[in-house]
């Protein structure tokens, strides 16, 4: 189903051609056929004669006439010209320009399915119990649900997990100060028990230099957390706190059943958060640490059995042959570390799950652990898929979220946000721009009623949040910076959603019926249509490229360039006074399918699209 992806037909025509001219394998010619940067140099180049005229020992130009002379297009494109030193300039026919369009403008929009031998995990959100959804989870969670969001779209088996953090000794503190406290586990809020977490740490004991180790290597939250109560002076808190985690793990049912309750608190806020972000992710995607409680002790008896791990001052690690830091699997009292359950979870993912693409969508300061997970589970052999080809583990980094100081993102008082205020504020700031826009007459959304408006500007502020944070290269910071991420102009969520409503409300203004429009020929001949009608075409490879790159990115530049394409196109022809009635219902034609694919993109980036804004 390639027949509208220009560049692969392109390619096609001239790895046969080149082949043809060098005598080459064509499997093995790169046709270097990529779009011209100029609509002046036609529509796509390729230059693969410089690079051939060196290995041939001929002229380039002459090269390139030959590869010419020697390549069908069909009525693809008018015959290619030479540029320059032998840049071959192709420009595509109108003909074939309308027959792709059509072909795109399917129930599929062009986006073939691309399943993959094995499924995809995508391990998102991570979560941990009793603590509230900060800023840093927000990414883990919009990002982990595009990812998702692509592969699926492609036809692949996805696996989301959310990797809870629901086990382990900071729960089992936050339990016992609970219950020192005499509180009644059934009438708990987060706020609660996030008091309590930040109480109980407090009253630990802490491992000073480890601690000080762990920060200063990045080691992250998790292996912070850990090192906090490694003292073996134990405080009474934390003799409380041990104890309770050893009746937790020997299923007490008192125990058991608090435990569940403080899970029950905060899975309730996750998912109400979830709904918020417009993000898929439900109770059956938990997965937490507690999962794999039962496979620690079998993890780490593999790694000694295979020789892969050794003890060290009673603990037990993994070294590594490049470097000094092992990955440490069991403390010296006995426990399990953050990096034994990701162990026991990659094996889980890979052979039991059948993920042949396993992502984690974590902070980029967790990139040590991944590293060391990674490289441990290669050793141990355990990214063998049942088939015997191996999985690719990934980690997909991502950055943190600033305050427009540069510094972690504080409310006005001065508090670190939790997610769910950054997201209602977000909300109010995109509900307050829509009913401004509405309070002018001439605006499509003027008649509507107030939870409409509420609705849409609802869909605006969430929008310009997740766009915000999806738009840049993952790794990087960025700044939270609502006034700019809301605007309508810009590399922003509504500037993208606004294009879509301008063409909704333009096609209903049309007074044109969806079938009369349907059924008009594409027709792409002026300029500014053949810059869009290019952009279309682009839209399945722009997909495809975004879920094998794990790159939200790229989809979000391909909707920002289609809206300014499309801007580009209405500036320059005339839709609804075109100068006559077929290249009325053309241009109409072209404005739908742009629609179709602004909602398509968006609805992959988890994003709403209203009609009317
Ligand atoms: N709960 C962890 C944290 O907040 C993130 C979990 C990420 N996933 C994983 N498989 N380690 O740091």
């Amino acid at each position: 189903m390639d027949s509208c992806d220009p560049l692969l037909l392109l390619e096609r025509a001239f790895r046969a051609a080149i082949a043809q001219v060098s005598g080459a394998d064509p499997a093995g010619v790169d046709p270097q056929v990529k779009a011209s940067a100029d609509p002046k140099h036609g529509d796509f180049q390729c230059n693969a004669a410089l690079g051939l005229a060196k290995a041939m020992q001929a002229k380039p130009r002459e090269i390139a006439e030959r590869i010419v002379a020697a390549v069908d297009l069909g009525d693809l494109a008018e015959r290619p010209e030479i540029a320059g030193p032998g840049f071959i300039n192709v420009r595509l026919s109108t003909e074939a320009l309308g027959r792709m369009l059509a072909s795109l403008d399917s129930p599929g929009l062009g986006i073939a399915p691309a399943p993959l031998p094995h499924a995809v995990v995508v391990d998102l959100c991570g979560v941990n119990v009793a603590k509230q959804m900060h800023v840093g989870h927000l990414r883990a969670t919009i990002i982990g649900d595009v990812v998702a969001r692509l592969h699926e779209r492609l036809g692949r088996k996805v696996w989301r997990e959310n990797h809870l953090g629901d086990w382990g000794l900071p729960i089992a503190m936050t339990m016992a100060s609970l219950r020192r406290q005499g509180r009644d586990f059934d009438r708990l809020t987060l706020e609660d028990l996030n008091a309590a977490y930040r109480a109980a740490q407090l009253e630990a004991k802490t491992d000073e230099p480890g601690l000080a180790a762990a920060l200063s290597t990045h080691a992250g939250p998790h292996r912070v957390a850990e090192l906090q109560v490694q003292s073996e002076s134990a405080g009474a808190a934390e003799r409380d706190a041990k104890a309770t985690l050893l009746r937790l793990q020997s299923g007490d049912t008192a125990t058991v059943r608090d435990w569940q309750r403080l899970i029950d608190v905060t899975m309730k806020e996750v998912l109400a958060t979830a709904r918020t972000l417009g993000v898929k992710l439900t109770d059956e995607h938990s997965r937490g640490e507690s999962f794999y409680r039962d496979r620690l002790g079998p993890t780490v008896e593999a790694f000694l059995k295979s020789g892969l791990a050794k003890e060290d001052q009673g603990a037990i690690v993994v070294p590594f042959a490049d470097r000094e830091r092992p990955v440490l699997i069991r403390k010296g009292d006995g426990g399990f570390l953050y990096a034994t359950t990701d162990l026991a979870a990659v094996r889980f993912r890979v052979q039991e799950l059948d993920g042949g693409r396993v992502i984690y969508v974590v902070d980029a300061r967790q990139r040590d652990h991944f590293k060391d997970v990674f490289d441990a589970i290669r050793l141990v052999g355990w990214d063998r898929l049942p088939d015997g080809t191996h999985a690719e583990l990934s980690h997909l980094a991502f950055g943190s979220v600033m305050g427009k100081d540069k510094r972690p993102l504080k409310t006005r008082s001065g508090e670190n946000y939790t997610l769910a205020a950054l997201l209602e504020e977000a909300i109010h700031r995109g509900v307050e721009q829509v009913q401004r826009r509405a309070a002018d007459p001439d605006a499509p959304t003027h008649a509507l009623p107030q939870d409409e408006l509420r609705r849409i500007g609802a869909a605006v502020g969430i929008g310009a949040v997740k766009y915000a944070d999806l738009s840049g290269d993952p790794v990087r910071d960025y700044v939270f910076d609502l006034d700019r991420m809301i605007a309508f102009e810009g590399d922003t969520g509504p500037y993208i959603q606004y294009a879509h409503a301008r063409i909704a409300s333009l096609i209903t203004r049309s007074g044109e019926g969806e079938a009369a429009i349907g059924a008009s020929a594409f027709l792409a001949r002026e300029p500014a249509e053949r810059q869009l009608a290019l952009c279309l075409l682009r839209f399945p490879g722009t997909v495809l490229g975004a879920a094998e790159h794990l790159a939200p990115q790229r989809l979000c530049a391909a909707l920002h360039e289609l809206a300014n394409a499309f801007a580009g196109f209405y500036e320059a022809c005339p839709v609804l006074k075109a100068p006559d009635a077929a290249t009325r219902l053309a241009r109409l034609r072209l404005s739908s399918l742009t629609r179709r694919v602004l909602a398509e993109g968006l609805g992959l980036l988890g994003i709403d699209a209203p009609e009317r804004m």
